[in-house]
């Protein structure tokens, strides 16, 4: 039976062996939360990097640029991470580079894993699913704030660890801590948060209705995958493979 374990930031991942693995990366708050919104409004493909300067470089390809640093949308870029700001038709067809404070870094920091996975609340079940085919060990790259633990993130590894409980063993207390934390707070996720730093962070910025909405489950089976230098929906290819 293939197991699961969390890494609660990307600055704990030398600690842990990639290869052979499959990361499930996530952001809550907001970056993979945004990434699958935008691949559910018809999105075709992600870039996710680290530096703005990088990312401000796509624009000559024609891709639309995305840009984010303490929770604000960046000068001079197309768009900024708020999930709402991907679903006006304009992301359609389009391929997005996006930069942001944590959650690009935690994707970029995992590519020596055999499969890269950009998972949120709100394709929870897409990404169960995939797993429980994929039969690889998991491991479950919180994005954190600047280095350090987070609760959101960690929520997740909780609610994913409790839906893949009956096909995958838990490889250590991360798992379990997680999984007992989304327990205490899964009855109202928004009031279990209320207090912690990035939602107080986006609360002073008036950034409300983001937070609901990235807490919610399973609103889109979209299924955001690392393929050669970009993220791809592969949930339609799945689909096909299943039917
Ligand atoms: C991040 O990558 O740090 C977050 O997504 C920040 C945010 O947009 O709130």
């Amino acid at each position: 039976m293939p197991s699961i374990d969390v890494c609660y930031s990307p600055e704990l991942l030398h600690l842990y062996e990639l290869k052979g693995k499959a990361v499930v990366a996530v952001d809550i708050l907001r970056a993979t939360s945004t990434m699958v919104a935008a691949f559910a409004h018809g999105a075709t493909d992600i870039i996710p990097v680290m530096q703005l300067e990088e990312c401000r470089g796509y624009a000559e390809q024609g891709c639309l640029t995305a840009a984010e640093r303490n929770g604000i949308k960046a000068e001079g870029f197309d768009l900024g991470n708020s999930p709402f700001a991907y679903m006006d038709g304009n992301v359609k067809g389009r391929t997005v580079a996006i930069t942001t404070t944590n959650g690009t870094r935690a994707i970029r920091m995992s590519e020596a894993a055999d499969e890269i996975i950009v998972g949120a609340f709100l394709n929870l079940e897409a990404v169960a699913q995939h797993l429980r085919e994929l039969q690889l060990d998991v491991l479950v790259v919180c994005a954190g704030w600047k280095g350090k633990f987070n609760l959101e993130d960690t929520l997740y590894a909780g609610a994913l660890a409790e839906r893949l409980q009956d096909d995958f063993t838990f490889e250590n207390d991360a798992t379990l801590a997680s999984l007992y934390l989304y327990h205490a707070a899964k009855h109202d996720m928004v009031s279990f948060l209320r207090q912690s730093s990035h939602v107080q962070r986006l609360e002073n910025l008036e950034i409300h209705k983001d937070i609901e909405f990235c807490l919610q489950h399973d609103t889109y089976d979209v299924l955001p995958v690392w393929k050669k230098d970009r993220l791809v929906d592969i949930s339609l290819e799945v689909r096909k493979l299943e039917s």
